[in-house]
């Protein structure tokens, strides 16, 4: 087992339109991306890989997969993407080929191994449906997956969030059958994550008694609207990705996940002056 930490770098719901196509009309879903990949490859040190937790694309269509690969291009780190509601589980696999799929057609699941710490990524889509739900198969196999190396810890990642968050507009499409995730989590103690996307926002909290996030976009968010004022709206708010550091030690060592700012920032500065007093 590797003896330095691994960091999985999260980013979420890129939402890529045609070229000069804004998303809503209003958001330049692309330039935005195009300062995330910036974040990412300046970050020190290298993350060991980028999840993408779903929303690649946005209506979808071949066009703009074939514009998400051009934007992601400059990226120097490894990335496994895994589709959400805005996306095409067909035109993904012809968008990313040689991606590890666990199944020949259909669900777009697959493990992947890093330094001693599995992650496994899960298809929560439904062809044409907003909401999430994990059919039989997957759920077999994350049950198989998940039984297969019970020492090393894993971390579950998935577009739809298996929790409510108080957005009702979201709420009401989000994972679905979340009951059976967790009856299948609960029988594999070495979940030590469960991280999702799809609401554009940094939330966390405990499901099935394993920590659990949603990260947040690097373009819009989705308003935090707890009171039904507005129809469904956005807001343009900071962007940020998901830094998962996954530390070794005894029984499944720990994880702890930073939220990180997209953009340039005053800093750093030093606390301390050369007399080694607090300035
Ligand atoms: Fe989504």
């Amino acid at each position: 087992m590797s003896e330095k930490p691994v960091l999985i770098a999260q980013i979420s719901d890129l939402h890529i339109k045609p070229p000069g196509v804004l998303a809503y009309r209003r958001v330049d879903t692309a330039s935005a991306l195009e300062r995330c990949v910036a974040a990412l490859n300046a970050f020190t040190p290298k993350p060991d890989l980028v999840v993408i937790s779903g929303d690649l694309a946005d209506t979808p269509m071949a066009e703009e997969y074939e514009y998400l690969k051009r934007l992601l291009a400059p990226l120097t780190l490894a990335f496994v993407g895994i589709p959400g509601n805005h996306d095409s589980r067909e035109l993904m696999r012809v968008a990313f080929p040689r991606a590890a799929y666990a199944f020949p057609a259909g669900p777009l699941n697959q493990s992947v191994e890093i330094g001693g710490l599995d992650l496994v990524l899960l298809d929560s889509s439904v062809p044409d449906r907003p909401h999430g739900e994990l059919d039989a198969p997957t759920l077999q196999w994350l049950d198989a997956t998940l039984a297969s190396t019970p020492d090393q810890p894993a971390l579950l990642f998935l577009h739809h969030p298996p929790f409510k968050t108080g957005i009702r507009h979201m709420d009401r499409q989000f994972l679905l059958n979340a009951g059976d995730l967790a009856a299948v989590v609960k029988r594999h103690p070495r979940t030590q994550l469960i991280a999702a996307g799809h609401v554009h926002r940094a939330i966390q909290t405990m499901f099935a008694g394993i920590p659990s996030t949603i990260c947040p976009a690097p373009n819009h968010a989705v308003d935090l609207d707890l009171a039904e004022l507005h129809e469904p709206s956005f807001k343009i708010e900071p962007p940020a990705f998901h830094l998962h550091t996954w530390f070794p030690g005894e029984g499944f060592g720990s994880v702890v996940t930073h939220h990180v700012p997209i953009g340039n920032f005053d800093g750093p500065h030093p606390f301390f002056g050369p007399d080694g007093k607090l300035l």
